[in-house]
Parts: structure tokens; C-alpha cells; sequence
């Protein structure tokens, strides 16, 4: 049987990071699943559109990646889905607490859930899509950081006379 598992984050933007992530991640499932977050309440740089259309770019429609727009609970995602595997990358110890967190928490609400950590490569331990886009704003190079094509449209961005701030 094809084996699936969602990677599931706020995505704005995708980085280095998370597709170190999904690359390693297709090594041990037939399927991954990136679900990008909606979440009307937290203001976001890119749209849950552009965010999807991004990822969509990055990987194309050979790499046995799908990519699927989520709002509410992660849990009724995946069953929605019919999968019980999640993907989190840990990068540090500071990471720990909220994904335990997290993970237990969706565990309490369905007991069939697993969540499968994942480290990136040692490149990509200090990287965040928060410190990009800081980094973007002060006029920083990020070529190495994230895909080409957030590259072009986080420059986009850093043009425009109110630029990044609001969201750094
Ligand atoms: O990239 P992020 O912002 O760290 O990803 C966090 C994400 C999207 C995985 C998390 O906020 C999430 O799963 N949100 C959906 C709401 C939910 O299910 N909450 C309860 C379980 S924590």
C-alpha cells in the first residue's frame, strides 16, 4: 500500500529548510502532503494562494508532492485526508517544547496520529521563513536560503515603498 504524511506549517514563505525537509521525507513515504495553513487571524506576507502556488513551483507535478490549503484543526485535515503521519522538522532544542506540544496535543485529539520528527541539514539549523524575511527587509542576500522563486518574489516585496516591515 502507498504510504502518505502531511507536512503541515504556516509556509510563509517555504525555505531551504522545509525542502530539506520534504526531500528527506519522500526517502521514507511514497506521498507527502504539505499543508499550508489559512489562519484568517494571523497576518501572513504572501496569501494562502501564492504560498500554495509557491510550493507548487518548487516541486512540479512529478515529485510525489501534493500541496493542499488547510484551515482549523490539523487533526480533521488528516483525516479528511485519510492519513495519521505528520512531518515536523526540528532544527534545535528550542524547538522541542512547542512541538511536543503540538504533537501531543494532536495525539489527545486523535489517537491515531503519529508525528515522525525530522532533522534538516546542518545548513539549515539556524534557518527560519521569519529571519528571511528580516534579512530580505535590511537589504540581505538569501539566494542560498530559500527557492528561486520566493527569492524573486520576496525582492518583489522589498521594492515596494511600505516593503516588508509589517510583517518582519
Ligand atoms: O510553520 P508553523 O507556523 O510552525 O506551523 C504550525 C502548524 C500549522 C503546524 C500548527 O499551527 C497547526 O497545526 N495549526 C492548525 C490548528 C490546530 O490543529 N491546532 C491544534 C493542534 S496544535
Amino acid at each position: 500500500m502507498a504510504t502518505r504524511a502531511v507536512y503541515p506549517g504556516s509556509f510563509d514563505p517555504m525555505t531551504n529548510g522545509h525542502v530539506d525537509i520534504i526531500r528527506r521525507g519522500l526517502k521514507i513515504f511514497d506521498t507527502i502532503i504539505v499543508a499550508v495553513l489559512e489562519n484568517p487571524k494571523k497576518q501572513t506576507l504572501f496569501s494562502t494562494r501564492d504560498r500554495v502556488r509557491m510550493i507548487r513551483e518548487v516541486f512540479g507535478p512529478r515529485e510525489r508532492v501534493e500541496v493542499k490549503a488547510f484551515r482549523g484543526l490539523l487533526a480533521d485535515f488528516l483525516r479528511r485526508n485519510e492519513t495519521t503521519t505528520v512531518i515536523r522538522g526540528l532544527r534545535a532544542v528550542s524547538d522541542f517544547e512547542y512541538e511536543l506540544q503540538m504533537a501531543l496535543m494532536n495525539r489527545t485529539l486523535d489517537p491515531t496520529i503519529e508525528t515522525l520528527f525530522m532533522m534538516p541539514s546542518l545548513h539549515y539549523t539556524f534557518l527560519s521563513s521569519s529571519l528571511v524575511k528580516e534579512v530580505v527587509m535590511l537589504g540581505g542576500r538569501i539566494e542560498s536560503l530559500v527557492p528561486a522563486v520566493v527569492e524573486r518574489r520576496l525582492k518583489d516585496f522589498s521594492r515596494k515603498p511600505k516593503g516588508l516591515k509589517q510583517y518582519v
